[in-house]
């Protein structure tokens, strides 16, 4: 049915009938009422419970972790005065049993540059110096940084890392000062997922940075990586271990001369060349936690500027 023009006098009756009425509610609206003092408080305790309830119901959706996650960590306080973060970068996944083998290429799951390099060599030399260091220093966690770059391996670089330092007994079994980072596609990730990582295991931020990896990285991790996240340089140390192959730390210098280059034009690795490495790493498209378990670090792992060597700018648990 077609609806009624204005014009129609049963649809104006209609319209004064509701101004009329209008008028009675609005002065019935408008009169003093009398109520009950018990009348009040029933209303004033609705109002409460009401209010309580919508407190409650934001408390429990601010961001941080669900509940379920929540409920299945312990407070472990043996972490209380962990202070200082030793990050070990991994650089390819071992997939051997015992350690007595950890120089058989063949137990290596490594980039064909990596082979006959004396490569293996400085990977293992970097695990035991961060180890080493974390068996002295009381207050420090060893994070073991690297993801499941590699297509054709179950595991992770870090687990990988870790579980050669056990089984060659660089740390005890029972250590709990060490711990791995299983999702970093990069450096840069290595760096800021490790921070992430620290929190994610002690609950607080580390005050101290110390880096052991290949010695021609450190410019880039001093001057580039640590700058990106903006950590002190005052609360940072790298700790350089190459290979002893002269011949090939001339290859390598070279390409990293390249990546040093690409770096500095985009910090965060988020634009082009840099960006392709991270996505050829991710052939078991994982992602990280960190969103969840430090989200006041999600703007910086989220910062992208279209100048790729603008630095972020915004907040940060470690900036005074
Ligand atoms: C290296 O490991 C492979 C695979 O287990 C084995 O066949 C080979 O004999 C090992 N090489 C050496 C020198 O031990």
């Amino acid at each position: 049915m077609l609806p009624l023009p204005v014009s129609h006098p049963q649809q104006r009756f209609f319209y004064d009938k509701v101004a009329i009425r209008d008028g009675r509610i609005l002065s019935a609206l408008r009169s003093r009422a009398r109520i009950t003092n018990l009348g009040l408080l029933l209303l004033f305790s609705l109002a409460f419970f009401s209010l309580m309830l919508n407190v409650n119901v934001w408390i429990d959706t601010t961001p941080g972790l669900p509940k379920s996650i929540l409920s299945t960590l312990s407070g472990d306080t043996t972490a209380e005065n962990i202070d200082h973060l030793i990050v070990v970068p991994g650089h390819a996944i071992w997939n051997g049993a015992s350690a007595e083998n950890r120089l058989n290429e063949s137990l290596w799951t490594l980039e064909p540059y990596q082979r006959n390099s004396g490569r293996i060599q400085a990977f293992y030399q970097h695990i035991a110096h961060a180890s080493k260091l974390s068996l002295q220093d009381k207050h420090s966690l060893v994070v073991f940084s690297g993801g499941q770059t590699r297509r054709e391996t179950t595991t992770t670089e870090a687990e990988s890392y870790m579980r050669l330092a056990m089984q060659a007994n660089l740390l005890p079994h029972d250590f709990i000062r060490a711990t791995t980072e299983n999702y970093a596609l990069d450096s840069h990730q290595n760096l800021l997922f490790s921070i992430a990582r620290f929190h994610e295991y002690t609950g607080a931020y580390p005050v101290r940075i110390t880096v052991v990896g290949y010695e021609m990285k450190r410019k880039r991790f001093a001057d580039l990586h640590r700058v990106a996240v903006r950590w002190a340089e005052h609360r940072f140390e790298y700790i350089g271990i190459d290979s002893d192959d002269l011949q090939e730390n001339d290859i390598a210098q070279e390409g990293e001369m390249k990546t040093y280059m690409e770096t500095s034009n985009d910090m965060y690795h988020c634009h082009s060349q840099l960006l392709q490495k991270r996505k050829n790493r991710n052939h078991h498209r994982r992602y990280h936690p960190y969103h969840t378990s430090s989200p006041e670090l999600s703007e910086l792992i989220e910062w992208c500027p279209v100048e790729g060597s603008m630095l972020y700018n915004g907040m940060l648990p470690w900036i005074e």
